[in-house]
């Protein structure tokens, strides 16, 4: 999805839902409430149905149940939408951005062109502005089609044109609005990245993927490098260099700035996500089964470049590089063996155990790179390890880092910004499994702890810099489809490191 399909695709309308013109007005019913008497002439508008809904329980309010009736009268919508929030004591903003979603979700189902999505301010604790944006990053997320290759039955049919409707004596026109345009860049920016994230990996390779990215990030105004190889190697990359050696297509760097007029010499917030086109394990090659969804390795870079996208049109107040070592990890002949000992850019010594653990060699030097380019706080973002699926499942993105503070920092936002991340622990025992015979590290530290054992490698990079690791193995790519988001690329991380650009907090 380009900026310009959705540029002008949202807009917000202050009013009672009677007077919102569009094909499905959805209303959000929180599990309990009063709903006939809060939302005076719904019942009225689709001639007792939901009434009858709610006295023969078809209608709960549980969350994510749909219950779709038409507008008989008053209303000026075609049909009304109630849909289910679950219990008031969950009705958070990720919460109501889920909604959002499965409700524009179930309107796409059916086809429907125009949508309004009501929040109801007055029922909730919500901050007003919080929760437009919430909806609105709902609604475009719904919108999201990974269906380009489809030659016939394309299921995605766009919509025409999605309304956040507010009860009159919200709070400030302005403010409300800002809230609906972040939403926007959020919501479309997740979509870019979920959008690279299903490109194959013959169409995607490294050059094109930083050329894609580099061309992403121009748009907004953020200034972009790609470095080649030349540059690499001038850099002494060795890490990069490695990894990439073993594939026909060369590595490449992404570097994006955003250096806004003005802003404070410090903090330099540096972002450096994982950009591996496709992972076939190299030498230590992975079974056949599932490779494919090794190409969706980069989605910790296209998370970097999508929130530096977002971060740039949104203007945060300060600077941001975006760092994105992109490769390939093939098998072949040149490729780096076990056993095999690379030096990073930064002088530190690596023998190569196993070539599969390969993202955390790339981030080495993308860690390195950030630091030269004067980050003081470093977050990076990884689809790093199948023991971080094991360890947390598709729920929640593995989070390592310090000082304790700088990761509560980036663990409450991901929380409201729905890229939920999980404390995880980064103990001295784990560096002592990376102890190599012959050279500074090993690459893998055995199975026990295998997430924390690449975030202590990870944590050789950083010079004790402010530093957040996210694991995003199981969180990037859904495998099945839930109410509130479809199968697929996620989009994991972009606005949890777009909102961190604002954040207040530096520790
Ligand atoms: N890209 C994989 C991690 C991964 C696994 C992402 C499953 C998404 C789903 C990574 O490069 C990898 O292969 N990690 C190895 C590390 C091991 C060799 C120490 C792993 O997790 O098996
Ligand atoms: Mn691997
Ligand atoms: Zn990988």
């Amino acid at each position: 999805m380009s900026r310009s399909a959705l540029t002008g695709l949202v807009s917000l309308a202050i009013a009672a839902p009677a007077e919102v013109e569009t094909d499905l007005i959805v209303v959000p019913f929180v599990e309990g409430e009063a709903l006939l008497e809060t939302v005076p002439g719904l019942d009225d508008a689709t001639g007792g149905a939901v009434q009858k809904a709610l006295a023969s329980r078809e209608l709960q309010g549980k969350a994510y149940e749909v219950f779709l009736t038409p507008v008989i009268r008053g209303w000026r919508a075609g049909r009304v939408a109630i849909v289910g929030c679950g219990k008031a004591s969950d009705y958070s903003i990720e919460r109501v951005r889920r909604v959002a979603t499965a409700a524009g979700l179930a309107a796409k189902q059916r086809r429907v062109a125009r949508v309004g999505f009501v929040h109801r301010a007055a029922g909730t604790s919500l901050d007003p502005a919080a929760a437009l944006q919430a909806i609105t990053e709902g609604l475009i997320l719904a919108a999201f089609n990974g269906d380009r290759y489809k030659s016939r039955d394309r299921a995605g049919v766009p919509p025409e044109r999605l309304t956040v409707v507010v009860e009159p004596g919200s709070g400030a026109t302005a403010a409300l609005e800002r809230a609906v345009e972040r939403g926007v860049i959020l919501g479309e920016s997740s979509n870019l990245a979920r959008e690279l994230c299903n490109e194959p990996a013959n169409v995607l390779t490294p050059s094109v993927f930083a050329d894609r990215g580099a061309q992403i990030c121009r748009d907004a105004g953020v200034s972009v490098e790609i470095l080649d190889e030349d540059e690499i190697a001038r850099l002494q990359m060795g890490l990069l260099l490695g990894v990439s050696k073993g594939s026909a297509e060369p590595p490449r760097m992404l570097v994006m700035k955003h250096d806004p007029p003005g802003a404070p010499a410090a903090p330099v917030l540096g972002l450096v996500g994982k950009g591996i086109t496709f992972d076939t394990g190299g030498i230590s090659i992975k079974p056949a089964d599932g490779m494919e969804r090794m190409k969706d390795d980069m989605a910790g870079g296209a998370a970097v470049i999508c929130a530096m996208r977002a971060i740039a049109l949104l203007g945060a107040p300060i600077r941001v590089i975006g760092i994105v070592p992109a490769s390939e990890n093939m098998p072949d002949g040149r490729a780096t063996k076990p056993g095999d000992v690379l030096t990073g850019a930064g002088g530190r010594t690596v023998e190569v155990l196993n070539t599969d653990a390969e993202g955390r060699l790339i981030l080495g030097d993308g860690l390195w790179y950030a630091q030269r380019l004067g980050a003081t706080h470093l977050v990076d973002v990884a689809t790093l390890t199948g023991a971080c699926v094991v360890a947390l499942g598709k729920a929640a993105s593995g989070l390592f880092g310090h000082p304790a503070s700088w990761v509560e920092v980036v663990r409450e936002i991901a929380s409201r910004t729905g890229d939920r991340a999980w404390p995880m622990p980064v103990y001295e025992e784990y560096l002592e499994q990376m102890r190599s015979e012959i050279a500074d590290m090993v690459n893998t530290g055995g199975r026990a702890a295998g997430a924390c054992t690449a975030a202590a490698f990870l944590k050789e990079f950083t010079e004790d810099l402010p530093w957040v690791h996210l694991d995003i193995a199981g969180t990037a790519w859904a495998d099945d489809a839930k109410p509130w988001q479809p199968k697929g690329p996620t989009g994991v991380a972009v606005r949890v490191l777009a909102e961190l650009a604002f954040s207040q907090k530096w520790s």
